[in-house]
């Protein structure tokens, strides 16, 4: 009946399960100071949805989602409502040798497409919209590079969940049921240092990642004792099983000035999950024996946003 409907409409979630495509965009804001800023940038966030559609009926044969994602510290400056249950500022960890560093960042839109006029079309779009409320703090466009690798040329994404599993790691549910609809977003910007990477020889890179290079068949890990891959340190089981979580990873990169990169985008239901994975990564499992992908990309940003349900960011307006 209606009232099936009215919870359904409720708890919808933004793309969070779009595909991954051949062009994306991360746009970090902060919204700036004063109550008038906050009021601006409360009702640009509230039509995100119009936005979207703006650019999607004029391109109805592609592909185009963006996903809004709004921090702890903006929470309570654009809505009246408690916190998600677990969200809170990006934390920074520091492992003996590498440190996943905390930046600012208030809104973070999250834009695919299959082509990057689209995202550069909605960005320029909601950037007019927000005039001089925000400032960006961070604009990566990232690319797709041959059949779905990252600059350290692996194919990236492979182990994400499909169908109901995607769902049921991503969106949060009757653990916080006035954010259910919503998900977790995790982002950090990495620089890979590729002259050191490619002096490795394949065999050890396939030891870091956890993966064959050209076919992406799965590895045991059979490094020196104790050192995990990749792929290992990020696999998080306890007694209700492997938690998994949606990563949309993209490359991106400026070659003249010698920068290339990847931009982790991780969506998960339960925040503790991510958490957990960037701890083993830097810190190490054992303590020390640290992920040695970050021997050669270093974290420049770290932020966490909530992506709440549909309804509930086109509420925030009133
Ligand atoms: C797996 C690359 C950062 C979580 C992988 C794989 C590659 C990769 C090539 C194997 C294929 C696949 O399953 O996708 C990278 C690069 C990163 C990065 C280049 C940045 C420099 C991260 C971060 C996290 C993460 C920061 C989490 C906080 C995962 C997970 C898997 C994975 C959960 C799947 C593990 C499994 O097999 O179950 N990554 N990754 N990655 N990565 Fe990353």
């Amino acid at each position: 009946g209606i009232v099936d409907n009215q919870h359904a409409i409720d708890t919808e979630p933004q793309y969070v399960d779009a595909p991954m495509t051949a062009a994306a965009a991360f746009l970090v804001l902060t919204i700036n100071d004063g109550e008038e800023a906050a009021a601006k940038a409360r009702s640009v966030v509230a039509s995100t949805g119009d936005l979207i559609k703006d650019v999607n009926i004029r391109a109805a044969d592609h592909i185009f989602t963006c996903n809004v994602g709004i921090s702890h510290d903006a929470w309570g400056r654009l809505t009246d409502k408690p916190l998600p249950k677990e969200l809170k500022p990006f934390t920074e960890i520091k492992g003996s040798v590498h440190t996943a560093v905390a930046t600012p960042g208030d809104l973070l839109f999250h834009i695919r497409a299959d082509s990057v006029d689209l995202v550069i079309e909605f960005e320029k779009l909601v950037l007019e919209a927000f005039g001089d409320s925000v400032t960006c703090v961070d604009d990566v466009s990232g690319f797709r590079y041959f059949d779905g690798r990252d600059l350290l040329e692996f194919i990236d994404g492979t182990a994400n969940p499909e169908g109901l599993a995607l769902r049921a790691d991503t969106i949060v549910g009757d653990e916080d049921p006035d954010y259910a609809g919503g998900a977790y977003v995790v982002t950090q910007k990495y620089l890979h240092d590729l002259p050191r990477w490619r002096s490795e020889s394949t065999e050890n890179q396939e030891r870091v990642i956890g993966r064959t290079k050209f076919d992406n068949v799965e590895l045991p890990d059979a490094g020196p004792a104790d050192q995990k891959s990749h792929k290992t340190l990020c696999t998080i089981k306890d007694e209700d099983g492997e938690h998994d979580i949606l990563r949309d990873n993209m490359p991106f990169a400026v070659p003249g000035k010698g920068e290339y990169g990847t931009y982790f985008i991780g969506y998960s239901r339960y925040l503790w999950v991510v958490e957990k994975m960037l701890e083993r990564m830097f810190v190490g499992d054992p303590v020390g024996k640290y992920d040695q992908i970050l021997d050669v990309s270093r974290a420049v940003t770290g932020t966490t946003f909530f992506v709440p349900s549909r309804e509930f960011v086109k509420n925030l307006d009133g």
